[in-house]
């Protein structure tokens, strides 16, 4: 009986593996979800709430080529969760309640860990994939 347990455990990691999709295609999933109204189905900005909104959405396919050719993932993922405070002011509004769910240690540049919601990993793993 003993011998059972590693071989059905190794089981469940090969099936779990086979069957989660990549993180790119989760965070497909979640932009579609929640951010083409405004920033538009091909992320260039053009959603159909952006005319009624004052501020216009940023085009998420020119953020690496805006910062020197570097995808800034901090920066991204500040914007989306909302933790810069600065939803109160800008036009959009703050994700980190939405994509609330399972937490993954996330190394920053600065090699600091900070514990990150998966779906706010898998999509900036989508945005960073989609850049220009
Ligand atoms: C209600 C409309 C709205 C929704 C929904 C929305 N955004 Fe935005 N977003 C904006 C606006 C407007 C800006 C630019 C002004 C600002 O920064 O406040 C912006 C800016 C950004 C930026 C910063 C870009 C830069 O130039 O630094 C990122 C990244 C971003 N949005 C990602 C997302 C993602 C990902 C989602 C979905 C989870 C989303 N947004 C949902 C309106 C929206």
């Amino acid at each position: 009986m003993h011998f059972l347990f590693p071989v059905s455990l190794l089981l469940i990691v090969t099936l779990t593996a086979c069957v989660s999709p990549e993180p790119q295609t989760r965070g497909a999933d979640i932009y579609s979800k929640h951010c083409t109204s405004c920033h538009g189905q091909t992320a260039l900005g053009d959603g159909p709430r952006s005319a009624d909104l004052g501020v216009q959405p940023a085009n998420l396919t020119l953020l690496s080529k805006r910062n020197g050719g570097t995808f800034p993932i901090e920066e991204v993922m500040a914007q989306i969760h909302g933790y810069s405070g600065r939803h109160q002011f800008g036009a959009m509004p703050e994700f980190g309640q939405d994509l609330a769910g399972p937490m993954v240690d996330w190394v920053a540049k600065s090699g600091e860990v900070i514990p990150t919601p998966k779906g706010l990993i898998d999509l900036a793993a989508y945005l960073e994939g989609i850049q220009k």
